[in-house]
């Protein structure tokens, strides 16, 4: 079974990447085979809502967003990243979202995927929870199957993400149950 991490930060090595790399690695000793996305590699831009997915499973926007597309609709679970950016979502992951559109119009193709949430911000309490808010927004909307952290939402990082040990706790323990998940369904 397969877990893509999706990074939603424009910076790269920066404290998402590191986290997906850090919850990769734990999947993969699991057994899991594993990809990522980092939208600091790729151009996506925001939908337009020219309506072309309405009547087939194609975007009129000629960018990076296709491939990324493929790799999540392949995917078993789907883990994201994001940083905290004014409370949300970066603008980047956002404008990823938006444009997963065509999988849930072509038949929710990610419906049922086990989906999970981690965010890292520069505060302690920066709006880490409502980040993780508007990514399970977006897996609810696509009828995925959303795991948190075992006891809460998912994991809350305060920059450096090495140095978070409660943070890092939070990361771990939602790659854990991800995986559980994941095992459940086989
Ligand atoms: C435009 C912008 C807005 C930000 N807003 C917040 C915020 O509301 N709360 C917070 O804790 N940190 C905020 N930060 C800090 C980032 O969340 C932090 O630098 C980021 O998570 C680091 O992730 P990265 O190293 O992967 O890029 C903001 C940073 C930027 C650039």
């Amino acid at each position: 079974m397969k877990i893509i991490g999706i990074s939603g930060s424009p910076r790269k090595d920066g404290n998402n990447e590191r986290i997906i790399d850090y919850v990769l690695d734990i999947a993969k000793q699991k057994g899991f085979i594993t990809g990522r996305i980092f939208l600091s590699e790729y151009k996506v831009e925001g939908c337009t809502d020219c309506g072309l997915c309405k009547s087939k499973k194609e975007c009129a926007i000629k960018d990076d967003a296709s491939k990324l597309l493929a790799l999540i609709e392949d995917a078993d679970a789907i883990i994201v990243s994001s940083p905290v950016y004014f409370g949300s979502v970066s603008s980047q992951l956002k404008a990823f979202f938006d444009r997963t559109i065509v999988l849930r119009r072509a038949g929710f193709l990610l419906k049922n995927k086990i989906g999970a949430a981690i965010s890292v911000g520069g505060s302690r309490n920066g709006g880490q929870e409502k980040t993780i808010e508007a990514m399970h927004a977006w897996m609810n909307i696509h009828g995925m199957a959303i795991v948190g952290d075992g006891s809460h939402f998912g994991g809350i990082v305060q920059k450096p993400f090495e140095e978070d040990n409660v943070g890092i706790r939070t990361v771990k323990d939602t790659i854990y149950k991800a995986c559980d998940f994941l095992e459940l369904m086989k």
